[in-house]
């Protein structure tokens, strides 16, 4: 049965011909389209360079949001799922329940208040749960909320490398945190440092430095628990602009990329032919010539609503050194360019300027290849953010 997302007019002359020449005309814009070969492609590499690496590959799910894509990863030899939030892994996980093995979940932000540690008590009754801490007061809430049940939790300390959002900073914060993981009987997993602020600088030289610097204030911690007799057993962090670094640097044994499997124009700009952007662009935004009355430039229908626009503009695919995109409103986009005449009707793709937040925005992706539409998968986690 179609869910109400897609039980709609809009789409119901692409859901009939679905697997069809042709079909990809049909799909109402904006739309979000990922090329599926790509999608597989990228998720088969990540998972060859992390086995490679010797490291474990944890995909962040924040950047799809959907159970499609996490069972892929998962069958490609995902060592688990990570999360930024707790109704985001309830919605994947809600729909994973099927799936035979239990899953490994990690919740990378901190969990605060007694509705969401008993939230996550009845998450871990469905997969093996982990979470992170980065305060003492935090420990003691999700020593409560788990009770008798607290050895069924895997508690990791989540580490500041440098980005200053969340984690312990320095040594002796982590010691106090950890100890307090050990006296209230929870299971102590290991740490998380996560080098955000590193992942979209430009050159590799640049990322390299910057990564050996936040690597090192994770060895630092770790090696300080290890003498103080404590295994710090899992070590993640990493995305999608640092992972080779990380695997070179050998702190980390397991990975967190997110962006990897559509890629976006900011990473597209950042990494470019360096060793971490070798991953393909799956993920494009159909947009449609609605006008194109002027000189110079004519009017899509995709605009400030249909994208994010924290990193700025869309590229345009294949006209990338010709055309430019510039936000014509809510709704309209404008397109001007030398390269190429675009006529009323005329359908393009653009490259969303940043992924996660732009899925964030539709219920639904279609798979694609060439001109047909394949299928579709739901955003089962859109809007998910507490
Ligand atoms: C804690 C954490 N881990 C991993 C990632 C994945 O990073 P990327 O999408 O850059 O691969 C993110 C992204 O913001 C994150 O916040």
């Amino acid at each position: 049965m179609l869910s109400p997302h897609l039980d709609q007019p809009r789409y119901h002359a692409v859901l009939e011909q679905l697997g069809r020449p042709g079909s990809r005309e049909l799909l109402a814009t904006p739309a979000l389209e990922c090329d599926l070969d790509r999608l597989d492609a990228n998720i088969a590499a990540m998972s060859t360079l992390a086995s490679a690496g010797g490291v474990q590959l944890r995909p962040h799910l924040k950047s799809h949001k959907s159970a499609f894509v996490a069972r892929r990863q998962l069958r490609a030899g995902a060592s688990g799922l990570a999360f930024a939030k707790l109704s985001e892994a309830e919605a994947v996980m809600a729909h994973l329940d099927d799936d035979d093995e239990r899953i490994s979940v990690l919740l990378t932000s901190p969990l605060v208040g007694v509705e969401l540690t008993t939230r996550a008590r009845a998450l871990a009754r469905n997969c093996n749960l982990a979470v992170v801490v980065d305060a003492v007061a935090g420990v003691d809430e999700l020593a409560s909320a788990f009770g008798t049940q607290g050895s069924s939790l895997t508690v990791l300390c989540d580490v500041d490398v440098g980005l200053g959002r969340t984690g312990v900073v320095g040594v002796d914060h982590a010691r106090r945190v950890v100890e307090r993981i050990l006296s209230q009987g929870l299971h102590f997993g290991g740490v998380q440092g996560y080098a955000g602020h590193v992942q979209h600088v430009k050159g590799r030289d640049e990322r390299r430095a910057m990564t050996v610097a936040t690597s090192e204030r994770l060895a630092q911690v770790i090696n300080a628990l290890e003498a103080d007799g404590v295994t710090v057993e899992l070590r993640t962090g990493g995305g999608t602009g640092t992972f080779g670094i990380d695997v070179e640097l050998g702190v980390l044994n397991e990975l967190q990329c997110g962006s990897y499997v559509f890629m976006d124009r900011q990473y597209r700009d950042a990494l470019g032919d360096d060793d971490e952007g070798r991953f393909d662009q799956s993920l494009f935004l159909a947009t449609t010539v609605i006008s194109a009355n002027h000189q110079g430039h004519v009017t899509t229908d995709a605009g400030l609503k249909s994208m994010a626009t924290d990193a700025g503009a869309p590229s345009v695919w294949s006209h990338e050194a010709t055309a430019t995109y510039g936000f014509f409103g809510d709704e309209q986009g404008l397109l001007a360019g030398t390269g190429s005449t675009w006529a009323r009707g005329d359908r393009l793709r653009l490259v969303p300027p940043h992924c996660d937040p732009t899925v964030n925005l539709y219920d639904v992706i279609w798979l694609v290849r060439d001109d047909v539409v394949l299928d579709y998968f739901e955003v089962v986690a859109r809007g998910c953010s507490q």
